[in-house]
């Protein structure tokens, strides 16, 4: 692996892919299909081959002054070296609001004050713009979510691979319905399926991997039923 410089930007990278080869390593799997495994194995290579870009321009958002710490303090024992590697490199990073078109309403105001992300790796032309870091065949996200926020219903043609750093919250997978995630799950949203994730009590810190279509920006879906664009 290069040199890559930002702080706790190499042990993150390493520590994710420490994460997916313990969940390969999982009998279960997450209950998980083949499919999900194929993907899961597809991994190690691409954050392998990720080599430092230009140094994006670092932004903050309103939701890490408000949750960050109190997500990295947190998280449990088997967490803190991932937490403490996304709190040294979150002020170096460029955070956003997601949906920022989608028609006003109380539960959107209260999405883009208290959920921020921020790409660690992208192609060029990626959704979410530029990170520290390059890759043709994969992205990488960081994601904070406040305690009690609803990210609604959305999709993407990019397969993707979430891994939960701290807080326990619940998450929908397309016809599975909403289920309880902990610190340490790691698990495959499959193309165009929608999921969802409501936080509870805790805020929440994750990372996802997107493979394949990287260019597609995510829809959710709105209370009318129509959706907008990431
Ligand atoms: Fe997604």
């Amino acid at each position: 692996m290069p040199c890559m410089s930002l702080p706790g930007l190499d042990v993150l990278v390493s520590l994710i892919e420490a994460e997916v080869g313990r969940a390969l390593s999982a009998t279960d799997l997450d209950a998980g299909s083949g499919e999900d495994r194929s993907v899961l194995e597809s991994l190690p290579s691409a954050l392998r081959g990720l080599v430092p870009s230009e140094r994006p321009v670092p932004t903050s958002h309103p939701a890490l002054g408000r949750w960050l710490d109190p997500a990295v303090e947190s998280a449990p024992e088997q967490q803190r070296p991932l937490a403490a590697a996304v709190r040294a490199l979150a002020p170096h990073l460029t955070w956003k609001s997601a949906y920022p078109d989608a028609p006003s309403s109380p539960t959107m105001r209260r999405f883009w004050a208290n959920y921020a992300f921020a790409p660690v790796a992208t192609p060029e032309g990626g959704v979410g713009g530029v990170g520290p870091l390059l890759s043709a065949e994969m992205s990488l996200y960081l994601v904070v979510q406040g305690a009690g926020i609803e990210y609604g219903r959305h999709h993407h043609p990019a397969t993707e691979v979430y891994g939960i750093v701290s807080g326990t919250a619940r998450w929908l997978r397309g016809d599975h319905g909403f289920r309880s995630r902990a610190p340490g799950d790691v698990f495959v949203h499959q193309p165009d399926v929608v999921h969802a994730t409501t936080t509870g009590v805790e805020p929440a810190i994750s990372w996802a991997a997107w493979l394949g279509d990287l260019e597609s920006r995510p829809l959710l879906e709105t209370s009318n039923g129509s959706f907008v664009k990431v």
